[in-house]
């Protein structure tokens, strides 16, 4: 298979989808890699990196998509990359298609096969594409939060870990999945005031033995919630609900419960936030306020630290490459099961039933399309 890897086009976004050694791995495998002239400027790898393990090179994003059969992308098309897309051709990357009728509307009439990296399931339920940016997107939350807490970014001016004599800040994490546990990490490693919520019992019960009380599990009952928010200096939104589109846990109305330039981290802003007054925001533009309460949605936070981030994905994402590559996408799924749930679109048809009821579009099953378009 003639695989290719664009530059990523999205704001601030510095990842690319594919390193050297996943190169290396591909052209050993007797496949053929073309890779975009700069793809990898931004995590530090360059064109003489990806050429020395067997890439060729490509001028130009039209040249990569005209040429390959599929696509391996970190970001969701921008709207000139779904200009280049066609019929036959797989796009494997982040879609979050849920919070994007727009774009969920323009893949289908590209008739592109698009496979989003956040809905693949590994043998147990998880997610093993979203995991690595999770964790990563996790951590960063506790430090863009601890930042905009100073009072120059118009924070309130609290330290998160206090000092002797001066208590620490309150940290109130809401959703304890892999965004939340590793954000917990750092709060709690920063010494704050650390309160995790999340509707999951046996969640709630892993996290309880992970931080052996160094920090408070809570069930996120609407009330627990708003009786926490008049404590908390900084408020993480880490919910999930797989595929879907983000419930809202924090309403406008309860922001009055809140202290003054207190701050929000909405983590689930790719599936549309989780914060009724979230909207997306840019790392050159982070934050907003709304009722004197600064809220910060960026929505590709790992796209901040590429060196990790690059490899990090890259590392859960070769394998699934490697298996498309091989066996195409129906020999893949035969193989993989759980690779069918990150079949959003075939061949113009919505394949995967939470995004088809989040965006209005009918929806066939994975196997009924890859027949039909066969
Ligand atoms: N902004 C970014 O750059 C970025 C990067 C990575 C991940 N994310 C997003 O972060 C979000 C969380 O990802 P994750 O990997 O941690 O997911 P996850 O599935 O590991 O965890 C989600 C948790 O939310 C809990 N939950 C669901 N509904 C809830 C509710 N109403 N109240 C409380 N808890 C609830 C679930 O029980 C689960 O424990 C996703 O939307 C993901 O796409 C964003």
């Amino acid at each position: 298979m003639r695989v290719g890897v664009p530059r990523e086009t999205k704001a601030d976004e510095y990842r690319v989808a594919l390193a050297p050694a996943g190169v290396r791995e591909l052209t050993d495998a007797g496949h053929e890699v073309v890779v975009q002239s700069g793809a990898g400027e931004g995590s530090a790898i360059s064109d003489a990196d990806y050429a020395a393990q067997g890439a060729r090179l490509a001028p130009d994003a039209e040249a990569v998509f005209g040429e390959a059969e599929m696509i391996v992308k970190v970001k969701e098309p921008q709207p000139s990359e779904v200009a280049l897309l066609r019929r036959g051709q797989t796009l494997f990357t982040y879609l979050h298609l849920a919070a994007d009728p727009e774009l969920t509307r323009d893949l289908v009439a590209s008739g592109a096969t698009c496979v989003a990296y956040e809905t693949v399931e590994d043998g147990g339920g998880r997610l093993p594409l979203l995991a690595p940016m999770s964790e990563v997107a996790g951590k960063i939350a506790t430090q863009a939060g601890a930042f905009m807490l100073e009072k120059p970014l118009g924070g309130r001016g609290i330290l998160l870990g206090g000092v002797p004599g001066v208590a620490a800040a309150t940290v109130l994490v809401i959703g304890g999945g892999v965004v939340g546990m590793n954000a917990a990490f750092i709060a709690v490693g920063m010494e704050a005031d650390v309160f995790v919520f999340d509707r999951n019992i046996d969640r709630l019960r892993e996290l309880d033995t992970a931080f052996g009380g160094r920090c408070s599990t809570v069930f996120a009952s609407t009330l627990a919630i708003e009786q926490m928010l008049p404590d908390a200096d900084l408020v993480i939104g880490a919910v999930l609900i797989h595929g879907a589109r983000a419930p809202h846990v924090v309403r406008r109305s309860q922001l009055a419960l809140m202290k003054r330039h207190a701050v929000l981290v909405d983590v689930s802003i790719d599936q549309g936030g989780c914060f009724e007054t979230s909207r997306p925001t840019t790392h050159s533009d982070p934050t907003f306020e709304v009722d004197g309460v600064t809220h910060y949605c960026v929505t590709n936070m790992p796209g901040a630290v590429p060196i990790t981030a690059t490899y990090a994905l890259t590392n859960a994402t070769l394998p699934y490459v490697l298996a498309l590559a091989e066996r195409g996408l129906a020999g893949a799924i035969a193989a993989d099961p759980g690779l069918a749930s990150g079949v959003n679109v075939v061949a113009g048809q919505v394949t995967y039933a939470p995004v088809a009821e989040a965006v209005g579009l009918g929806f066939i099953a994975v196997a009924d399309a890859l027949a039909a378009s066969r």
